[in-house]
């Protein structure tokens, strides 16, 4: 017992004596049968394809009667358990389903279960073995596949950062998150097996390539992001506002800019029509000085 646990019970004495009074009067506690839950049968629709997600969304279970927002799961309590007084905070950030949902999102995870393949048998390692590549390509294709190894790290990264982000509700949405992951962490294996077999090994790491993909990660630089905002928000935003925004929506500067555009709105029609019952020639003189008079009015 103590294997598992930070403390061994058999210490603890009134543990013992609870333990062997139950042992010996049959006195169990039996409210976990009490479970606040509706039974349910549920069946493969489709022998074929077996028991899908599908088939379990019914009533009380399913993903289609979800509310939008999941405020009754803060812990791991599975969809559709009942919830004990007890049951921890996990303060999952994602607690909206249309956040996450996507359309068939159940499907896509049985089909990502069921179309996975294996890097160490499904790929012909012993035929490519036998192929002989001229040097400097089989160190061009070592240095490519190093980089793509490095890729394919941050893409497993990257998804399974999302996973304790999303409550608990979304197990379908989880569950196909981890398919990707698992789909990532394959192409990582697939891509260093096959650079440690051309016979050179990893050529050298991209610092660039890493900075660049590092900028994809969720919590990654989440303290500097975190400065950034606040910087801005508190400090920048505000004075932007006070210098643009507010400054040209005092009512009195509002009035002013309207009556002056105006009065050169106005200029500059009289101006131009003038030109025209004058009959100045050339037009265009007509023409630049009526554009120039309405471009003064717009300014305003
Ligand atoms: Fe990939």
């Amino acid at each position: 017992m103590s294997y598992l646990s930070t403390r061994d019970f058999l210490d603890d004495k009134d543990f013992v004596d609870r333990w062997q009074y139950t042992l010996r009067t049959g006195e169990l506690d039996l409210s976990w049968m009490q479970a606040a839950t509706e039974p349910v049968r549920c069946t493969p629709q489709n022998e074929r394809r077996g028991l899908t997600f599908r088939d379990l969304d019914v009533p009380g279970y399913g993903f289609s009667a979800m509310p939008e927002v999941a405020r009754a799961n803060r812990s791991f309590a599975p969809r559709g358990a009942e919830i004990p007084p007890g049951c921890p905070d996990l303060q999952a950030e994602v607690n909206r389903k249309s956040e996450v949902w996507a359309y068939n999102i159940e499907g896509y995870y049985e089909e990502a279960m069921s179309r996975q393949w294996n890097a160490t048998t499904d790929v012909p390692w012993a035929e490519l073995a036998k192929v002989e590549l001229p040097d400097d390509i089989a160190k061009a294709y070592a240095q490519l596949l190093t980089f793509l190894t490095e890729v394919e790290m941050i893409a497993t990264d990257v998804p399974a950062k999302w996973m304790g982000h999303l409550n608990a509700d979304f197990f379908e949405v989880k569950n196909f998150i981890s398919t990707q992951v698992m789909d990532e962490a394959r192409h990582a294996e697939v891509f260093r097996k096959r650079a440690l077999t051309t016979g050179w090994g990893l050529m050298r790491a991209s610092p660039q390539n890493e900075l660049n993909l590092m900028a994809q990660i969720p919590d990654m630089f989440h303290t500097q992001k975190e400065y950034c905002f606040r910087a801005m928000e508190q400090d920048a935003f505000p004075r932007f506002l006070r210098s643009k925004a507010f400054g040209n929506l005092t009512p009195v500067s509002a009035l002013v800019r309207l009556v002056v555009g105006l009065i050169v709105l106005w200029i500059g029609l009289a101006v131009g029509f003038s030109l025209i019952f004058l009959d100045v020639q050339p037009k265009s003189k007509r023409f630049f000085v009526s554009a120039f008079s309405l471009l003064c009015s717009d300014s305003y």
